[in-house]
């Protein structure tokens, strides 16, 4: 999609690993942060990502952005992101198709919205004003849920697919929010990547999840599972080369086992590009 190059294959960069970047101990094609963490005046995050800059595209990434939300859009919030893009010229700028915050209060969790013709005309609205205020487009992402509306009135990709088509924004297609949700909600993963509108899709968000035993928990505490896997396949199958990337957010191992998700997704890559040119 125009103005989402591919990147090949980053990791989200997160504290633990932060030790690795100025000696150039961790590689990756591209890094994603998280754009609240850098909305700071000085310090060693900051001294870190400039790094990582030098090293490789960076993408910026946010969780509060409440772009579903009924509460204005903050104005502090987008100028503090502009000083960010301003200063590190990110890849592109990403947050979630969700609401977190209600009367000036954040519930620090990614909520899904009603899907419906309202809430599709309301959260594309904003997702306009934001990138009118940045000068760009955005991605946004799906988000994996514990609830459903009874007053929804289409499926979630259909969902998707409408805010990205008339906010004219691009798609960050989780596909491990994807099995979460298949598995909570009780409806086709594979059903759902064949329906995306894949030309909107320019980046892949994959992780790993817990099982609770009556339904999965985005954790991002596990390496990838093999139905994740098989999704990410799917995806590339619909959508061709997209740049793709690992969340890894808790119980953070080694920047080596990261590398190996990396490798893993990029030879399933090649797999996929070379069948489809056949
Ligand atoms: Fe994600």
């Amino acid at each position: 999609m125009e103005g989402f190059p591919y990147i090949g294959h980053g990791v989200g960069l997160r504290p633990p690993h932060y030790r690795l970047i100025p000696g150039g101990g961790a590689r990756a094609d591209w890094y994603e942060v998280i754009s609240e963490n850098f909305m700071i005046r000085a310090g060693w995050p900051l001294i870190v990502l400039e790094k990582a800059r030098e090293q490789s595209p960076i993408v910026f990434h946010g969780v509060s952005l409440n772009l579903g939300g009924t509460d204005p859009l903050r104005s502090d919030y987008l100028e503090e992101l502009g000083i960010l893009i301003k200063r590190f010229e990110p890849a592109w700028i990403s947050d979630h198709l969700c609401w977190g915050a209600f009367g000036g209060h954040f519930t620090h969790d990614l909520l899904p919205l009603p899907y419906t013709e309202e809430s599709l005309k309301h959260v594309a609205a904003r997702i306009d004003q934001v990138q009118h205020r940045l000068g760009r487009r955005i991605l946004i992402e799906n988000v994996s849920s514990y609830l459903t509306y009874r007053h929804s009135t289409m499926p979630e990709w259909e969902f998707l697919n409408a805010v990205a088509q008339r906010a004219d924004c691009g798609i960050l297609l989780d596909v491990n929010n994807i099995h979460v949700n298949a598995q909570n909600h009780g409806f086709s993963a594979a059903e759902y990547i064949e329906r995306i509108c894949a030309q909107r899709v320019a980046q892949i968000h994959l992780a790993g999840h817990s099982d609770a035993g009556t339904h999965l928990v985005d954790t991002h505490d596990h390496p990838v599972s093999e139905p994740v896997w098989q999704l990410l396949r799917l995806a590339l199958e619909r959508c061709g080369r997209v740049s793709t990337l690992i969340e890894w957010d808790a119980r953070i191992p080694e920047f080596e086992q990261l590398t190996a998700h990396m490798e893993r997704a990029r030879a399933i890559e090649r797999t996929v590009v070379s069948e489809r040119s056949e």
